[in-house]
């Protein structure tokens, strides 16, 4: 589309020029639109001091309200998803993704229909019936083939299309559905034709012809256990279990001397090494340390192995890359470059939208695992960190043990789960920003949120934690907004999109769950509400150019995950009932639960459990 575009563009320039008007036609078009531009650069004052917005009532507090009224709002998320899921029935079918500004339709995902795929376990979940009967033979007829030329994007594919089938088909038993994923991951197969066994970039499934670079992200090479390990039980066939296995194992036996027994970014396919010491839990690592809790509450507490490697990674994140703001004390998490020559790692103090899954992440095992009592589980913490294999990483887990590990856990899950809520509610829109900077003004070893716990150890632990507790939103005015400067915020907008992601709902939710504090849900109504308000369209609901101006300008872009998390993340907060317990299911990176798995003897047998 864009090429095409671009192209007439270029032809329509060429023919112009040739005219003999064109010139100065040229230069009175130039001289109009400077004294426009300057005209207004003089003259154009803010409309008014006043806030711009009617979020004011973000400033109230967040009032408990019945049950009946949970309810109700339950209900209005099943309207959002049945406007969104009709308007890319009725426009966008059997295309990927709908355009829900023009009612038009990209094929972005391989031209199969992700945002069915992406959506069948949350209409079942939401009871809607008649939609997934006619979703069904659409399924039924998918043939998972792509031209020659194009390849299907590994990562993408498995979360979104495999891991939306496996979990509707634990919901509905349909055996079609089983069928289909079996179909598709039979097709992906070569991905995995690498010394390593971790998966290339991307596949074509029609020739198996592979394409990606030798170096591959972390994310993209090892978020797939969830899906393989459920399609290995639900087909009973062991060459999917071996699949997931593989990339366990790599991952388990990797060097990570020089990053602290954290993984970095970048790998090499044919060695299974790190490649780099960039360390992150936003874009292109997230999953990966998503999956590996995950992967031991799924397995029903038998992948230990993927356990170990949650505690190190969370043991670097909470002594390396969580910070403390300086005004507000917000609780952040950023990535750094550690150097293997340097005792202390080079933070960039981003603080992306999608690491906002990750207080989410903490509360889940602070939730689901004896982290006060990891003897039982005949773990040993400190010698989780062992110097020979992890370099100087031992010195974070002498650290750590001083503290009780559980409420240390929940304590960053608090304070960065409060920080994802105020980057949108410090909004005018009331929809967060997909990226920010933390100024560190008075830059120092304070800022570190292991630095400050212990000064705040040392005083005796009196009051709240640094980081933890309830903070107050700040809203520019729109002229304050315009100046700039201003640091009350305590950051800078990095990237001001919203682009409709489901992390820091995630996270609520999962806050709700696991602390039974009502503020969290309250906090998801309004964010609810601003979706409502701000990105809706008359064909379904729109990513944002930006949250800082109201009315905010829209993208013709509605991505398939806001059906399959944004909006199930919003209902599962809502509803009275608690339909996929945070102990009997476990969400894949897309949203999409598997129910906890009960081994037969027969199974474990099979598997080498
Ligand atoms: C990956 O490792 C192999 C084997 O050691 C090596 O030959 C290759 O150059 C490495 N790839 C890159 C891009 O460094």
């Amino acid at each position: 589309m864009y090429h095409r575009y671009h192209s007439q563009l270029v032809d329509m320039y060429r023919n112009l020029r040739h005219k003999p008007y064109f010139r100065p036609s040229l230069y009175v078009c130039i001289i109009f639109s400077s004294v426009y531009v300057l005209y207004h650069i003089a003259y154009s004052r803010p409309a008014s001091n006043s806030l711009p917005f009617d979020f004011s009532e973000g400033f109230l507090p967040l009032e408990d309200v019945s049950e009946e009224v949970w309810a109700e709002r339950a209900n209005q998320v099943k309207l959002a998803f049945l406007h969104a899921y009709h308007g890319y029935e009725r426009y966008a079918l059997p295309h990927d993704e709908l355009k829900p500004l023009t009612g038009g339709y990209q094929d972005n995902f391989n031209g199969w229909g992700v945002t069915l795929f992406d959506s069948l376990d949350t209409m079942l979940l939401l009871g809607f019936q008649n939609e997934y009967k006619r979703a069904l033979p659409i399924v039924e007829r998918a043939t998972f083939e792509l031209p020659e030329e194009r390849h299907a994007p590994y990562f993408e594919t498995v979360i979104r299309y495999l891991g939306g089938l496996l979990s509707a088909h634990a919901i509905s038993k349909d055996p079609i559905l089983l069928d289909k994923a079996d179909e598709l991951a039979d097709k992906l197969d070569s991905v995995f034709n690498t010394p390593s066994g971790f998966p290339l970039f991307g596949v074509n499934p029609s020739s198996g012809s592979v394409v990606g670079p030798d170096i591959g992200v972390l994310a993209e090479m090892a978020s797939l256990q969830m899906e393989y390990t459920m399609l290995a039980k639900s087909t009973g066939k062991k060459r999917w279990w071996d699949r997931a296995n593989t990339v366990i194992r790599a991952l388990a036996n990797a060097d990570l001397r020089y990053t602290g027994g954290m993984f970095p970014i970048k790998w090499n396919l044919t060695t299974a090494q790190p490649h780099d010491v960039h360390l992150s839990v936003g874009a292109q690592a997230d999953s990966a340390h998503e999956y590996l809790l995950k992967q031991f509450l799924l397995t029903a507490r038998t992948d230990k192995a993927s356990l170990e490697m949650y505690l190190r990674a969370t043991t670097h994140v909470i002594a390396n890359l969580i910070y403390v703001s300086p005004t507000r004390h917000l609780l952040y998490v950023t990535d750094t470059d550690t150097s293997p020559y340097e005792k202390r790692a080079t933070p960039s103090h981003n603080f992306e939208h999608l690491s906002c899954f990750f207080p989410g992440l903490l509360a889940l095992g602070a939730h689901t695992l004896p982290l006060d009592n990891l003897e039982s589980l005949g773990i040993n913490f400190e010698s989780l960190g062992s110097e020979s294999k992890f370099g100087h990483a031992g010195k974070a887990y002498k650290l750590l043990s001083q503290y009780n590990l559980k409420d240390l856990h929940l304590w960053a899950a608090e304070g960065i789960a409060e920080t994802c809520w105020l980057t949108y509610a410090d909004m005018p829109t009331g929809l967060g920003p997909d990226e920010v900077t933390m100024y560190t003004e008075k830059r120092s070893e304070g800022y570190l949120w292991m630095d400050a716990m212990e000064r705040w150890r040392a005083s005796g632990s009196r009051g709240i934690p640094p980081g933890t507790g309830d903070k107050d939103p700040v809203v520019y005015t729109e002229q304050e907004r315009l100046r700039g400067g201003n640091r009350r915020r305590d950051y800078a907008i990095r990237r001001k999109k919203y682009l409709l992601r489901p992390e820091t709902l995630e996270s609520l939710y999962i806050m709700w769950r696991v602390t039974g504090d009502s503020k969290w849900r309250n906090r998801g109504w309004r964010i609810f509400e601003a979706l409502e308000r701000h990105t809706k369209t008359p064909y379904g609901y729109a990513s944002l150019r930006t949250t800082e101006v109201v009315p905010p300008s829209k993208e013709d872009d509605m991505p398939s995950y806001f059906l399959a998390e944004t909006l199930k993340y919003l209902y599962l907060m809502f509803t009275n009932e608690d339909p996929i317990s945070l102990d009997k299911w476990v969400f894949n990176t897309e949203a999409h639960p598997f129910p906890v798995f009960e081994w037969t003897e027969e199974e474990k047998e099979r598997f080498s459990i």
